[in-house]
């Protein structure tokens, strides 16, 4: 069966977020850095000003993008928050989540496009206006494709602004299994050599050398235990979110499949539990990177 992978379908790559999400195993907030580490290295360290300038890339149904906003409204009293994100079904849930949580202090602008399309669009207009702070949380590998793009970001940040940007780190078990399978993935849109991780967008960051950067680590755990049920359809769909492949299941032949979730429940990915359940481990890192 020909691959599709989640990319070409957004209604199923919510579906399967959806899924992932709810199987989520001890985690407070996804990618959050915690109130105290956002107060002091984030926003303590943007300038006073009445109105902040910020941007968010591929924000999703802006779940964090929306609690950050109202941190960072304990110090601004007015937010301009550029969104950049091209799933219309996110834009909306973002649209109801921002007018019920910070409805008076924020003015919002939507961009229903990929960042490639913004960025080739503002160049086409000749805009110059930049941001004081980027969010770009685990949206890097479809937003960078050509490599390009976070010098262009970086391009977009005022001096002294703040770029959060949120990446697997290259020991996640997610990193581990795209690797293992790399040859079946070797045509995957997130594919393993090019998909970004911490130390290439350290490097890229260092070679660059306009911008100063600190890391955060932090990891998610996934109980992926329904992904082994062949009659789960949660279990299916976190399988699908985990790939990036619609219907991995019943994508793949049955031999890659076995192979697959054998390695799936190795220390490379993940521990098991004395109750047999499987948690997936993922380790993220946020790299906050300020704009000399
Ligand atoms: C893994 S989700 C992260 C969503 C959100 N930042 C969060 O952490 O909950 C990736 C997001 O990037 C968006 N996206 C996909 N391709 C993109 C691109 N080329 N440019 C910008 N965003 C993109 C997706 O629609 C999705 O909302």
């Amino acid at each position: 069966m020909p691959i599709k992978y989640l990319e070409d379908s957004p209604s199923h790559y919510w579906k399967s977020h959806r899924a992932y999400r709810n199987n989520f195993y001890q985690c407070s907030h996804l990618c959050d850095i915690g109130q105290e580490n956002f107060q002091r290295k984030v926003v303590e360290v943007l300038q006073k000003m009445d109105s902040l300038k910020i941007l968010g890339i591929g924000s999703g149904k802006g779940e964090l993008d929306c609690v950050n906003i109202r941190r960072m409204l304990t110090h601004f009293s007015h937010i301009d928050n550029t969104v950049v994100e091209p799933s219309i079904e996110a834009i909306q849930a973002y649209k109801s989540l921002i007018s019920q949580r910070s409805p008076e202090h924020v003015t919002s602008l939507w961009h229903k496009e990929t960042f490639q399309q913004y960025w080739r669009r503002r160049q086409s207009i000749g805009a110059t206006n930049k941001f004081h702070f980027i969010s770009a949380v685990h949206s890097l590998y479809y937003a960078d494709k050509d490599g390009k793009s976070l010098g262009y970001l970086i391009d977009l940040l005022e001096k002294d602004g703040v770029m959060f940007i949120v990446i697997q780190n290259e020991n996640s078990g997610l990193i581990n299994l795209f690797s293992e399978f790399a040859e079946y993935f070797r045509h995957h849109p997130n594919n393993p050599s090019k998909l970004h991780t911490t130390s290439k967008v350290l490097k890229y960051l260092n070679e660059d050398g306009r911008v100063a950067h600190e890391v955060i680590r932090g990891r998610h755990q996934i109980d992926i235990t329904s992904c082994f049920e062949s009659e789960s359809s949660e279990g299916s769909l976190t399988l699908d979110f985990l790939t990036n492949v619609i219907d991995f299941k019943s994508t793949v032949s049955s031999d890659i499949l076995q192979l697959f979730l054998n390695y799936m429940k190795t220390p490379n990915c993940s521990e098991i539990l004395s109750d047999g359940r499987i948690i997936f481990q993922e380790k993220w890192d946020a790299v906050i990177v300020r704009r000399k």
